[in-house]
């Protein structure tokens, strides 16, 4: 990874970064960050040629080639009052669809909240996690960009791929990292100016890979008794849209629920 790349790229969207040869995960970087009194460094972005116990949601590994792939986080204090920490999920799956688009001209799509798929296959995942210090509250989005690696472990073989496979080019990772970096920037700014996700609800919603589908929904493993469910696209908080059989729409929030397609993995 060639840092001074990345940083004319970056173009002042973040104030620090850090690049490590190895490391155990870029969010447990980040998280040890924030006690060290850095706020006027933030936003700080992290990256990595490898992490040795690089995580998942829902406490699952995540595993990656070493020196193919982009793991990175962003170190974010959040403003003063500000409590829509869900929002920056979404916010970053949009951003990683428009810079894949842009540097490797392939259109992904999103299961909500945060997977970005090409072919029903993840091609992307992302952890948000929150922290307090004192009256301080920080946000860690980690990305995770299956970039330019041909291989997978046999346990997620069948439901991941990456960028080189689907476009048979390698990509600049200083370039998609900037990318979607500075999507992400514009679009947080202007969360914490409008306070919802109202002006990217149909942007998200044309790229929702359940959109108008059937979906099954579950809480803490147990399905819910109505599925299946019609997926009908974001709210302005970002929680789902879900219409049962007899027509009642509700909202339900990544926290509280998962949801998955009818047709396997992603669909
Ligand atoms: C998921 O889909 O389960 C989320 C995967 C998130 C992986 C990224 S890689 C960079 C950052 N550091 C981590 O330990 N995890 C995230």
């Amino acid at each position: 990874m060639d840092i001074s790349i990345l940083k004319s790229l970056l173009c002042n969207s973040v104030n620090s970064i850090k690049y490590l040869e190895e490391v155990d995960s870029t969010n447990n970087y980040a998280k040890r960050l924030a006690f060290e009194n850095i706020d006027d460094q933030l936003p700080y972005l992290i990256t990595t040629n490898d992490q040795t116990k690089g995580k998942g949601r829902m406490g699952r590994v995540w595993k990656s080639e070493p020196g193919e792939n982009i793991a990175m986080s962003l170190l974010l204090k959040a403003p003063d009052g500000f409590s829509n920490y869900s929002s920056t999920t979404l916010l970053s799956a949009l951003a990683v669809v428009k810079a894949i688009r842009d540097i490797a001209s392939l259109s992904c799509l999103i299961k909500w909240p945060n997977d970005v798929i090409y072919d029903t296959k993840k091609i992307c995942g992302i952890l948000t996690e929150m922290i307090s210090i004192g009256n301080s509250n920080y946000i860690i989005v980690g990305i995770g960009i299956n970039t330019n690696s041909n291989l997978f472990p046999d346990e997620i073989k069948d439901k991941a791929t990456s960028l080189y496979i689907a476009t048979g080019k390698k990509i600049s990772r200083e370039e998609l990292i900037a990318k979607t970096i500075n999507y992400f920037m514009d679009y947080y700014n202007d969360l914490i100016k409008i306070n919802d996700l109202s002006f990217i609800k149909d942007e998200y919603n044309s790229l929702l890979i359940s959109k108008d589908k059937e979906v099954i929904l579950s809480s803490d493993n147990i399905p819910f008794p109505e599925n299946p469910y019609i997926s009908r696209g974001i709210d302005s908080n970002g929680g789902l849209l879900v219409e049962s059989k007899n027509g009642q729409t509700f909202s339900v929030t990544s926290g509280e629920v998962s949801v998955r397609g009818l047709l396997g993995y992603a669909k």
